[in-house]
């Protein structure tokens, strides 16, 4: 069999084609969900590295990690729910006072004076080999705090 000079190069091409578009479509698609993961999830580090009992403020991530007494996370958003502000953290009572207009929250994020009316939003956190990580792109809203908001290691 002859192949003539032109209906090759044509073959060549077209296959050449064939090959960028499967890459460009795999390519697209990978990099989709790699960018994905990076944007929503905070790694906040290994989640034995975090004591009991203390608050760690991660505010490239716009959130305060508070691990309690028994173990169990919980982040919380830095902005204050009554107009945004970033709360500061209150050493005496371990909880956060708001800047702007004196809000205060207690240490599981909730109101303790007006005029926030709700407590602190949370993200949620998943635990992969034992590294934490926060999807800030989830806040959460909440009326109060239960037990069932934090997460176990
Ligand atoms: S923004 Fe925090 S009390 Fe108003």
């Amino acid at each position: 069999m002859k192949i003539d000079r032109r209906k090759f190069i044509q073959r060549i091409l077209v296959a050449a084609a064939a090959i960028e578009a499967i890459f460009l479509i795999k390519g697209s698609v990978s990099k989709t969900s790699t960018s994905r993961k990076k944007t929503n999830l905070f790694n906040a580090g290994k989640a034995d590295s975090f004591e009991n009992n203390k608050l760690y403020p991660f505010l490239t991530g716009q959130f305060f990690l508070k691990r309690y007494e028994d173990g169990g996370f919980l982040a919380m958003s830095i902005k204050c729910t009554h107009l945004g502000c970033v709360v500061n953290t209150n050493a005496k009572t371990g909880g956060f006072n708001c800047p702007c207009h004196a809000s205060q929250f207690n240490k599981f994020g909730e109101v303790l004076a007006a005029p926030a009316t709700r407590p602190l939003d949370t993200f949620p956190i998943t635990i992969e080999n034992g590294e934490l990580f926060i999807d800030t792109s989830k806040p959460t809203r909440r009326t109060s705090f239960n037990k069932s908001q934090l997460t176990y290691a």
